[in-house]
């Protein structure tokens, strides 16, 4: 999979891309995420990627012209299966619709800033545009960052033990169990004794009303319908 990252702030990807599952899953050549700096596109001396809005009004807006220069190059590689803008107003990003973009083969997120970007780049080359929350970040990029962490880790033969990713919370509609780990006493908060139990069917049982208790307690809406199929 290869996922490409258009930001006029190509510096702030320099971190967190180096670490954890996303560096492995680059060094493994499963995904390889490239950032593409839209000023490098841009046409005139000034390098400018932005301008004022018609008709007034506070905040500069992002240019159509670099921004689709540079996807119309980038296309000239191969096509992608999906162009994206990060936006507030975008569909929320879900575990379901992770999954379905970990098994795309390549993906285009453009990052947003300043008031926004030219209403036509949203309407004739955005095949989608995606939210990670009900909040407003100061740019899509942190929102990026998010996208590819939840998609990446899906990919088979990212995680080691694929069966890690198969049990995190929502894969299955169901938040996780609480864990532990050693001591088995500490000041006197002791781990639940079924898992010093060694009973794995009992323990197995356990994890499964744990998770269920959980589910209805905090996010009593994941046992809401199934989605139907297709793109989520
Ligand atoms: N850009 C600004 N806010 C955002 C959000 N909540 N999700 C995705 N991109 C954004």
């Amino acid at each position: 999979m290869q996922i490409d990252i258009l930001t006029i702030f190509p510096e702030m990807f320099e971190g967190p891309f180096r670490h954890s599952i996303i560096k492995r899953a680059a060094d493994k050549g499963i995904a390889r995420i490239r950032i593409v700096n839209i000023r490098d596109f841009a046409t005139d001396r000034h390098r400018r990627v932005d301008d004022y809005p018609y008709g007034g009004g506070a905040g500069m807006v992002m240019m159509i012209e670099p921004i689709s220069r540079c996807i119309e190059h980038l296309k000239q590689e191969s096509e992608y299966d999906e162009i994206i803008y990060l936006s507030p107003d975008g569909d929320l990003l879900d575990q379901r619709m992770a999954n379905w973009y970990s098994t795309r083969e390549r993906i285009l997120l453009l990052c947003g800033h300043y008031k926004g970007i030219d209403e036509r780049i949203r309407e004739h080359i955005i095949t989608r545009e995606v939210s990670i929350g009900d909040y407003v970040l100061s740019g899509g990029e942190t929102a990026a960052m998010v996208f590819c962490d939840a998609v990446i880790r899906l990919v088979p033969g990212v995680l080691n033990d694929e069966t890690s990713a198969l049990s995190d919370s929502f894969q299955d509609n169901l938040l996780s169990p609480p864990v532990y780990t050693r001591p088995g006493d500490f000041r006197g908060m002791r781990v639940p004794d079924i898992l010093l139990s060694g009973n794995d069917r009992e323990i197995e049982e356990w994890r499964m009303q744990k998770a269920l208790e959980r589910t209805k307690a905090r996010r009593p809406l994941l046992f809401g319908p199934e989605p139907g199929e297709g793109n989520p």
